[in-house]
């Protein structure tokens, strides 16, 4: 199988072509036949959030998405609302307690907004699960197929990571706008004038925050379970163990249309980030989405004015001569990216820009990236280092280090 037979129906349905879907999440060629568990690409993030209606709006107004279907009471669901979002490549599943008894509820209770699904698209449903159980997954729902008027969807789903799931979905005898049970739906919002079409292409990796001390088997995990492979980038406690305290791996499906960066706490003088998530998280679970986009200045200005919150930046990031010396040459003006507090990180295959939002919900937990690859197959490794080194110099100036 290469690249070219790995395009989804939903990436088509985008207009994005081989090309551009290469240089906004970094594919790689590989050899398909050796695959015990090949991988299509994303099918949904699907999250079970407080109030799916609500949400529904705040990802068409901010984040520019498109309602495309849904499922609720009128259709015969009595258990959830769930709307069906689209960006692109990219498809969101925000799904809502109807029934007081709804289950939605218990996972909002314990994890407030979160991602409860990273579905994957798969041409063998089957053959997957036979693979994943073999290896000793644990599977949460059998392969089945699931039939409308416009065809039939076969799916399973394995556990991975705290309460999250992996469905496993082969629509390729499907027409439907989603799946049986949901109907096309559309809304009334339309976009100011002058807003781009999309502010977001395709996801790039999600991110798993784990327990402490078992990134390593969450790795092997993935690598036995669904023949993922070791990217370079490793984040050790060789790197400002103090500040980020984390320890980071991360592994790809074959052509790298999927990837899962898998982060642990590292001990430290302080308490990490990725410790705040599993306690506000209760549990590990998908802690940020990196959404690409090929113009990550103008989405963070649209983003920014309606709202969005980003991390900022220090100067001292964007005024170093070192980091100056690292950055390189770039396509927009180091003082476009410092203005917005975009950050650049390089790799001997190219460079990416990225950016991150404060945690986009009550819990500090679930988060957003935006990233603009040109040539780098990294998640911003670098910057850890970089931000960090930053950081201490300021401090340092101040008479604080
Ligand atoms: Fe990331």
């Amino acid at each position: 199988m290469s690249i070219d037979q790995t395009l989804t129906d939903q990436e088509r349905l985008a207009e994005l072509d081989l090309d551009q879907l290469r240089q906004l999440v970094g594919l790689v060629e590989y050899d398909a036949e050796a695959d015990p568990f090949p991988v299509t690409g994303w099918d949904a993030v699907v999250w079970a959030v407080g109030n799916a209606t609500q949400a529904a709006l705040y990802y068409q107004h901010v984040y520019g998405m498109e309602l495309v279907a849904y499922s609720g009471p009128e259709t015969g669901n009595r258990d959830h609302h769930a709307y069906v979002l689209r960006s692109g490549a990219v498809r969101f599943v925000l799904k809502g307690g109807v029934d007081p008894a709804s289950p939605l509820h218990d996972h909002h209770r314990r994890h407030g907004d979160g991602i409860v699904d990273i579905a994957l698209e798969v041409p063998d449903v089957d053959r997957c699960i036979a693979h994943a159980r073999a290896q000793g997954a644990t599977v949460v729902e059998e392969p089945h197929d699931v039939t409308d008027e416009h065809g039939t969807v076969r799916v399973a789903a394995i556990a991975t990571y705290g309460e999250t799931r992996h469905s496993l979905v082969d629509r390729s005898r499907y027409t439907g706008p989603y799946l049986p049970g949901y109907v096309a739906r559309s809304s009334g919002y339309v976009k100011p004038a002058g807003e781009p079409k999309r502010l977001f292409q395709a996801l790039d990796h999600v991110v798993g925050n784990v327990e402490l001390g078992r990134m390593d088997e969450w790795v092997q995990f993935y690598n036995r379970v669904m023949g993922f492979t070791n990217m370079a980038e490793f984040v050790g406690d060789d790197i400002a163990t103090d500040y980020s305290a984390l320890m980071s791996k991360v592994v790809a499906s074959g052509n790298h249309r999927v990837k899962f960066p898998l982060n642990e706490p590292a001990v430290a003088k302080k308490r990490s980030q990725i410790d705040e998530y599993l306690d506000f998280y209760a549990g590990p679970g998908a802690q940020h989405l990196a959404l690409a986009t090929n113009d990550i200045v103008r989405t963070v200005d649209v983003l920014r004015s309606k709202g969005v919150q980003f991390l900022s930046t220090p100067d001292s990031y964007y005024t170093d001569p070192a980091l100056r010396a690292r950055i390189g040459e770039v396509r927009v003006p180091i003082e476009e990216l410092q203005s917005r507090g975009i950050l650049v990180d390089r790799d001997e295959d190219g460079y990416l820009l990225q950016i991150f939002t404060k945690p986009i919900g009550d819990r500090p937990t679930v988060f957003f990236e935006l990233i603009e690859r040109h040539g780098s197959l990294g998640f911003g490794k670098g910057n850890f280092q970089a931000l960090f080194e930053a950081i201490e110099r300021e401090q340092a100036r101040r008479g604080n280090f």
